[in-house]
């Protein structure tokens, strides 16, 4: 179990409420827009998985968002803040009703989620239609998300899937392999990020000779194994996260393939999860936008503070959460709370800067995605270790975005 940091923010909520309705009971004083701002909690709905495959990436945004948000008054723009938190399930068919429940009922200011690139397009696709609420993608990596469903009031604090995967394609290359296999689970995320690791791979040089897509979020890896041994490609590339990549990482070694076909894919592969692969994942070398060891004060803080609060340390997803935060943060206070004014709370999010990120600072793009750093890591004595960095300020093509 996570431990939670304490939240106070239903109490403000209610006592919110309670002073509002008592002012308008007792005279027929009509309070501005921005006097019921002051009172009222600023809505911040959360759809994120908190079961499965990927319970362990919702807990961790979850958690440090929360921190975050907790170290700055537990207050955004001044005013309190009501959580309306959503188990994803990590269900696409589930994605439009759940969105429509916390923008229609629940009338949100702040949508974050999700995790999953399938559910991520679902929601885009309700939200981008219209002008209100402000999504905040906290983790899902969907290309279309801030490609062609791009839209005003769709921000992402996380990467696109393009992103991680490029620079590996390219490191396998540089490191002399010709020929590779690629091993995903079958949706948009394993799909875009092995086109674009092939992409890469391929205009230098290799060439890929299958590509596996395993059925999400299926862990029945042993067939696909056979096939790899079988074809004994100079490398492989794969995405799998969470709970999956434990599995594949730890079937993989156990299949004998580890020693002689090394294995490479965007970092998720064993981010979070390098403690559970134990020695399977020793000497794994993958590209990502963070590494646990990066030499920055906001990470060193982040990460004692982090384990202070839940008693073991963070991870990437954590740090997304904790960016998206920082955002709802500066978006608030830049309209000291007024969240109807929405021009002005899309400006200063465009504008943001993150100062504080544990990744290193980091600018949103004109299609409202993340220009960062990938960096180069390897996993050694069971935790990553930074090597370089495989891309310096990485902006996503965001191809079919009219915004950029
Ligand atoms: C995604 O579905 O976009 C996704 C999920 C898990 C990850 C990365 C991307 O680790």
């Amino acid at each position: 179990m996570t431990k939670k940091v304490s939240d106070n923010s239903r109490r403000q909520f209610l006592g919110g409420v309670a002073a509002t309705a008592g002012v308008a009971a007792a005279s027929s004083f009509v309070p501005t827009k921005f006097a019921i701002a002051g009172k009222a909690p600023v809505k911040v709905g959360i759809l994120l998985p908190y079961s499965g495959t990927y319970a362990m990436l919702g807990n961790s945004i979850t958690n440090a968002m929360k921190m975050r948000l907790e170290q700055a008054g537990g207050m955004l723009g001044g005013r309190p803040i009501k959580y309306i938190g959503v188990d994803s399930e990590m269900s696409v068919p589930k994605a439009a009703p759940n969105t429509k429940k916390l923008i229609d009922k629940e009338k949100v200011d702040f949508l974050v989620g999700p995790v999953h690139s399938g559910i991520a397009a679902a929601m885009a696709k309700i939200v981008g239609k219209r002008k209100t609420p402000i999504m905040i993608v906290p983790n899902a990596g969907s290309n279309a998300v801030t490609g062609p469903l791009c839209a005003p009031n769709i921000f992402r604090c996380s990467f696109s899937n393009w992103q991680p995967a490029f620079p590996g394609g390219k490191l396998m290359a540089d490191e002399g392999h010709k020929t590779a296999i690629t091993i995903s689970w079958k949706y948009g995320a394993g799909i875009q990020m092995m086109a674009a690791g092939t992409e890469s791979f391929e205009a230098n040089g290799g060439k890929v000779i299958k590509d596996i897509q395993v059925p999400f979020p299926k862990v029945e890896f042993q067939a696909f194994l056979s096939d790899i041994a079988a074809l004994k490609p100079d490398a492989v590339f794969a995405f799998f996260s969470g709970g999956g990549a434990v599995k594949f990482v730890k079937d993989y070694a156990a299949a004998g393939l580890k020693e002689n076909i090394p294995l490479y894919g965007p970092g998720f592969l064993t981010e979070g999860v390098s403690a559970a692969q134990g020695a399977a994942a020793e000497g794994i070398k993958t590209t990502l936008h963070y590494s646990a060891d990066l030499d920055n004060a906001a990470n060193q803080k982040f990460r004692t503070d982090y384990t202070k609060a839940y008693g073991k340390g963070p991870n990437v997803f954590s740090v997304q959460g904790f960016d998206t935060a920082s955002l709802m943060l500066q978006a608030a206070a830049a309209v000291q709370g007024d969240m109807g004014a929405t021009g002005d709370v899309i400006t200063a999010m465009e504008n943001a800067v993150f100062l504080d990120s544990p990744r290193g600072q980091w600018k949103m793009s004109k299609a409202h995605n993340p220009i960062q750093n990938i960096y180069l890591r390897q996993v050694q004595g069971g935790k990553q270790k930074l090597l370089g960095i495989a891309a310096e300020a990485l902006e996503d093509p965001a191809k079919g975005c009219k915004l950029a």
